[in-house]
């Protein structure tokens, strides 16, 4: 350092003037610049041009000197373009001269060109600034890349690998306290940082970008128009380059991690930083600050007068004590997400895992809690009532709020959601300790609100992290951690905040939950830290966070980072997507635009319409993202948007669709495979698109075949809705706006065994209701007629979910082929497996129809129908008309056809129906002997009723109760009808992949509903 100060040049501008005309044959006017150790004239040469004279220190090595000279060279043949300082040569072409001093040391002298720009250090270090600080630095290493040099490799107390050594220099700092935070940043490096960084790239650097080396743009104050003084040049690591840059960047900025941000940012973008290197950035660049502070306190030991040493001492101190305060983990979370980077490894597939795996996850709530009608907690209005009670430690008054809300509004789960704006926390713990004067607002977690005591659930297989209490007020009372790491997703973390104390007795860290396992019980405000009774559920992809350090409340200035480390627990918790986005016109419009566009006599289910935007397997969707469990609508046979039937239809949709007048492989492998389902008599196809239309289509085949009219039908039956099967439905042709029975429509009595004459033996009853049937025969023969038909549903729904009495079918089917006429079995409510126990009801009769019709599940949503018959009625229906039907049969409808056989007979869904379909069944019957008004339980596989009477004597039906039951259910999100003449028959007909877990969520909503029901109907 002496040496240093003895060897300092001291040429008057005169003397310096002469060494340029010497050297370089140049003059103009000079002017003397600060500088350390080394003597700087900027020059304004007479041919215009500017640069800078150095005259070298002394003392400083040839090799260094050198190394500088090489550097600029290598850069200038480089990266010409570069706004760095450029080599001019001397009269005989050297890049260096030399002359000595007065005192008779020897110099070395350097020109080179000028570099136009302002310090940083006199503009602002806004984002933009230090971004284009990140890039030039980038762009100046990135010419580097190649270049070595001996000099480069010199030993500097500067260099970030020797931070180290800041420890020998620790006495000279005087405060223990000071001492003591400086060794906390030395025993990480030492420990973590300094093994990783010895294996990361090094190259040769510019290693001291500090905000007087970098010039600005002096009209454009966000561009840097240089970067000048290579003086501590040096083969470092790469990566040293930003957190020297970022410490300076750092001093005196109010947000030195969103600074040093910025630059990793811009240096990235020119010369890409891998992984390893981001995440010791924190460290480095808290390193350089304790080498920084360290150096000055023991160059102030030995000059106390040298000001300059200590320049930048106090803000390093200053950005040291804001560095301690972070969280190293969150600090390297915003720098690497700055470089594109996850924020925590693996973060961003564990919210993608969840995403495609979230059918899976058992249910966080008693039920789904997508079932539960929910709406948000107005924790976000700082002025509602209920914040403003909860904010002042008044739990009850503010649960009292919400409950007065949820009574009046039937709401029964309440939602805080992730990244709100909460501006209700005031305690000290809320300040930001990243940036100055800001709060943490924004909500990290999900809150879930439901009364103390509500059980909660893992959706996913855990072990218990930790189970503590925090004691705080307004902290989180009992606080779980788990950790999951099912197969295919990188491990996570869930944290279960204001919980009650009870699980700190019953789970401990170690425990393993199974998947469905109670977790614990939502706390009371006794227990929970003083809050209205919820759940403060988070997840962090950084697994080694300890649940304290989990923040449930981020900087809004770093959500982006806070929403990979601690993704919205949204999808984890079952709380589907539209709840919080609602799209589209609303119901009243809806309505109204109904009304005028479309036909009157639509009807809409329930007194307050239900919009549903979305269907996946047993669940409907509605606006408000509230999910019915659909035991209803048997269209979507395998559940509602089938992936495999999405993806059937998607991908043939995109290659053809034409009609039945080319040749398509499709129509005949449907064909095929749709026939081998059926009795071996049944052999030929018609396809069309609609139920009715195939009803239709069995008609015009009959009356080929049979050349007659006369149609026998059941009472209260529904067949379709052009006006030839209106006439056959005495659903429609005896209600309002019917016309009665048309002269060749014979109605049948409805073969119900429940409501049969008392005196009939059961095993009767199939004969005995049909002579009904032979009654109409004998009727028409009187008259010299005969019967063309039969149709029947084979287990009439409409009717009241109709169980036909054995020997019903078999019977009839002989009366009516005994005199001439053809059987016709609509199958369209209850075919293809839905009876469980065989692929078509028919078939439970022990009959084979001469027609079968088919439609609303056969493709699970997508409008295809069918007709399936005998070869011998089809030679009837031949007889030179051409049939065709433009869309019926098409590549697409065949390709949907095919994609719902293969999963139901893939995924064995008959043997589910019947499975689950029994389950239900006995649970019914079990309902049954504590509910009177269940008269009567009738059900095969997935095709279920009950039917409701005011008395089981006299089986009066119990209308209103059916009518509330169904009500009611719809209100606790389940979907089912009623049917019958009288409306009293509950009817469920769930998708075939209705799981026994399905079921039970069906049961104890009938059972709730029923108990429900009873009391207010007495
Ligand atoms: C038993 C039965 N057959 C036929 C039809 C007519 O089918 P679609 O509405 O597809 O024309 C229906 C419709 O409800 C039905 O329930």
């Amino acid at each position: 350092m002496n040496d240093m100060l003895k060897t300092t040049p001291d040429f008057s501008t005169e003397a310096a003037a002469a060494l340029l005309k010497e050297h370089y044959g140049l003059s103009g006017a000079l002017s003397l610049l600060a500088s350390e150790r080394d003597q700087n004239f900027k020059v304004a040469a007479e041919d215009g041009s500017i640069s800078i004279l150095k005259i070298i220190n002394g003392a400083e090595p040839e090799v260094e000197s050198d190394f500088q000279t090489a550097l600029l060279s290598h850069v200038g043949a480089h990266a010409a373009d570069l706004p760095v300082p450029h080599i001019r040569p001397t009269l005989s072409g050297a890049s260096l001269a030399s002359t000595t001093s007065a005192r008779g040391v020897t110099h070395r002298l350097r020109l080179v060109s000028w570099v136009e720009g302002l310090p940083l250090a006199e503009t602002g270090r806004n984002d933009a600034a230090l971004q284009s600080l990140g890039r030039m630095l980038g762009r100046f290493d990135a010419s580097l890349k190649g270049f070595m040099h001996p000099g480069a490799l010199r030993d500097l107390d500067w260099d970030i690998r020797h931070a180290g050594r800041s420890a020998d220099r620790l006495h000279h700092v005087t405060s223990a306290e000071d001492r003591a935070l400086l060794e906390r940043f030395l025993v990480r490096f030492e420990k973590t940082v300094a093994p990783r960084l010895a294996t990361l790239r090094a190259a040769v650097i510019h290693n001291d970008a500090n905000d007087w080396n970098v010039l600005v743009d002096k009209v454009d104050h966000d561009t840097i128009s240089g970067l000048i003084d290579f003086g501590d040049a040096l083969h470092a690591p790469v990566i040293a380059e930003v957190a020297i840059a970022a410490a300076y960047a750092g001093l005196d900025h109010p947000d030195p991690i969103g600074a040093a941000a910025a630059i990793a940012r811009g240096f990235h973008a020119e010369y890409p930083l891998a992984e390893e290197e981001v995440d010791l950035l924190f460290d480095l660049i808290a390193m350089r600050l304790v080498t920084s502070v360290t150096i000055s306190a023991s160059r102030r030991a030995h000059t106390d007068d040298n000001p300059y040493l200590a320049i930048s001492e106090r803000p390093a101190w200053t950005l040291l004590r804001k560095l301690d305060r972070m969280n190293p983990r969150f600090a390297t979370a915003i720098l690497r997400h700055a470089c594109g980077f996850e924020a925590t490894s693996g973060a961003r597939k564990v919210a993608a895992w969840i995403n495609a795996n979230r059918k899976s996850l058992k249910p966080l709530l008693e039920r789904p809690a997508a079932t539960y009608p929910a709406a948000l907690v107005p924790y976000g209005d700082p002025t509602h009532p209920m914040t403003v009670k909860s904010a002042g430690e008044q739990p009850d008054e503010a649960q009292a709020i919400w409950e007065d809300y949820c009574r009046a509004h039937g709401v029964e789960l309440g939602i805080g959601p992730f990244g709100e704006e909460r501006t209700v926390y005031a305690g000290e713990m809320f300040v930001s300790r990243f940036i100055d004067h800001t709060r943490r607002t924004r909500h990290l977690g999900l809150d879930l609100f439901m009364a103390a005591g509500t059980r909660l659930y893992t959706p996913l297989a855990a072990t218990v992290v930790s189970v503590e209490i925090e004691k705080d007020p307004l902290g989180y009372g009992c606080l779980i951690a788990l950790r999951h790491e099912p197969e295919g997703c990188p491990p996570f973390v869930t944290l279960w905040g204001h919980m009650a104390h009870e699980a700190m007795g019953r789970i401990k860290a170690g425990d393993r939950l199974a998947a469905g396992a109670l977790v614990g019980e939502m706390g009371a405000p006794k227990e929970n830290g003083g809050w209205a009774p919820h759940l403060h559920l988070q997840l962090s992809t950084d697994t080694a966070l300890s649940a304290t350090e989990i923040l449930g409340v981020g900087e809004p200035q770093f959500l982006d980072v806070w929403t990979e480390l601690f993704p919205d627990a949204r999808t984890f918790a079952g709380i589907a997507e539209e709840f919080y986005e609602k799209k589209g016109r609303s119901h009243e419009e809806i309505v109204k635009r109904r009304k005028e566009l479309l036909l009157p006599n639509l009807s809409i289910s329930y007194d307050k319409p239900i919009k549903f935007v979305r269907g996946e397997g047993v669940w409907l969707i509605d606006d408000s993202g509230r999910a019915y469990l659909d035991c209803f609508n048997n269209v979507c046979h395998i559940g509602h948007a089938h992936p495999a039937v999405v993806e059937a239809m998607a991908k043939q949709a995109a290659i053809l669709n034409t009609n039945t007048r080319y040749l398509h492989d499709n129509i005949v492998a449907y064909a095929e495979r749709l026939t081998a389902t059926l009795p071996k008599e049944l052999t030929v196809a018609g396809f069309v698109n609609s139920g009715s239309e195939a009803n239709s289509l069995a008609l015009r085949l009959m009356r080929a075949h049979t050349g007659r009219e006369n149609a026998i039908t059941l009472d209260w039956s529904y067949h379709g809705t052009t006006q030839e099967l209106i006439d056959i439905s005495p659903y429609k042709f005896r209600r309002k706006g019917g016309k009665g029975p048309k002269p060749h429509v014979h109605v049948a009595t409805i073969p119900d065994s429940y409501h049969a004459p008392a005196d009939w033996p059961a095993e009767e009853h199939g004969k005995r209701f049909a002579e009904s049937v032979a009654e109409l025969i004998q009727a028409m023969k009187a008259k010299g007629e005969g019967p063309g038909f039969f149709i029947a549903e084979s287990i009439p729904s409409v009717a009241g979910q109709v169980f036909l009495p054995e020997g019903y079918l078999k019977e009839v089917y002989r009366l009516v082929r005994e005199a001439g006429g053809v059987c016709i079995a609509d199958e369209v409510q209850v075919g293809f497996g839905r009876v469980g126990s065989h692929w078509w009801a028919f078939e439970t009769q022990g009959v084979v129809p001469d027609v079968v019709t088919m439609g609303k599940p056969i493709g699970d949503g997508h409008p295809l129908a069918a007709v399936v018959t005998t070869r011998e009625v089809t030679d009837s229906f031949n007889n030179g008309m051409e049939y065709f039907n433009t869309f019926g049969g098409n590549p697409v409808s065949c390709a949907v056809g095919l994609a719902v056989l293969d999963v139901i007979e893939g995924q064995d869904l008959r043997g589910n129906a019947l499975s689950v379909g029994n389950y239900l069944i006995d649970a019914f019957r079990a309902m049954q002997t504590r509910y009177e008004v269940i008269g009567d339980v009738r059900g095969m596989g997935l095709f279920l009723g009950i039917e409701l009477v005011t008395d089981r004597k006299t089986k009066a039906p119990a209308t209103e109760f059916a009518r509330a039951v169904s009500n009611g259910a719809r209100r606790r999100g389940v979907l089912m009808g009623t049917e019958g003449p009288h409306d009293n028959i509950l009817k469920m007909r769930p998708p075939m992949i209705f799981s026994k877990r399905d079921a039970d969520h069906l049961l104890a909503v009938l059972e709730e509903t029923f108990a429900d029901v009873a009391r207010t109907l007495g």
